[in-house]
């Protein structure tokens, strides 16, 4: 599983020290404030674990189950994969992501919870930003780290649902890609 990754972009520990700084100016932004996060999964669920453990507000968790790419490309498509969410009126809502990459997975996320949710406020927070050029406009508001445009793995993400137990982000090799394609 190593040997398919080609770089490694941030190793375990590197991460921590980081979620310890988003964390700290997280609870400082939330201080008093009644908070729901709302994660996304799978690719968010040891980010999310890392990150909430060092945040000590009382805030709510729920988390969503969204699909939108196949092998590395978004498929554009959101697909939801429960029709209930958590009842989040008047509350502040901190929405959680692995990556922001095309944008169009945090767009539809934001347009669904500002149609149905009547939340105080909703924002978002991503540990991996990839350099690209989104088609829509969409911005979060914590951001981990700025990656270039690859495709990496690694710390929650996958690649056809393999990697995401790796400690740390990697690059993810061409070869692997075309080996582990469905
Ligand atoms: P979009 O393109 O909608 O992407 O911003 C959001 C979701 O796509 C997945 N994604 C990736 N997964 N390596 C991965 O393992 C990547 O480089 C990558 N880029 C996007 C991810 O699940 C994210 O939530």
């Amino acid at each position: 599983m190593v040997s398919d990754i080609a770089r490694v972009l941030y190793h375990e520990s590197t991460i921590l020290s980081r979620l310890d700084e988003m964390a700290h100016r997280i609870t400082e932004d939330y201080a008093s404030k009644e908070v729901t996060v709302v994660s996304i999964l799978n690719g968010s669920i040891i980010f999310m674990a890392d990150l909430l453990r060092r945040i000590p507000l009382p805030l709510q968790l729920d988390s969503w189950s969204v699909s939108s790419y196949h092998g590395t490309k978004s498929r554009g498509q959101i697909h939801f994969r429960q029709s209930q969410i958590a009842d989040v009126r008047g509350r502040h809502v901190l929405l959680l992501d692995d990556i922001l990459d095309s944008g169009l997975t945090l767009q539809a996320i934001k347009e669904k919870l500002v149609a149905e949710s009547g939340a105080a406020s909703i924002k978002s927070c991503v540990l991996l930003r990839k350099n690209v050029q989104r088609g829509v406009e969409v911005e979060a508001d914590y951001v981990g780290f700025d990656i270039p445009n690859e495709f990496v793995v690694g710390y929650g993400l996958d690649y056809n649902e393999r990697y995401r137990n790796l400690p740390f982000i990697g690059v993810l090799k061409e070869d692997a890609i075309r080996r582990h394609a469905v």
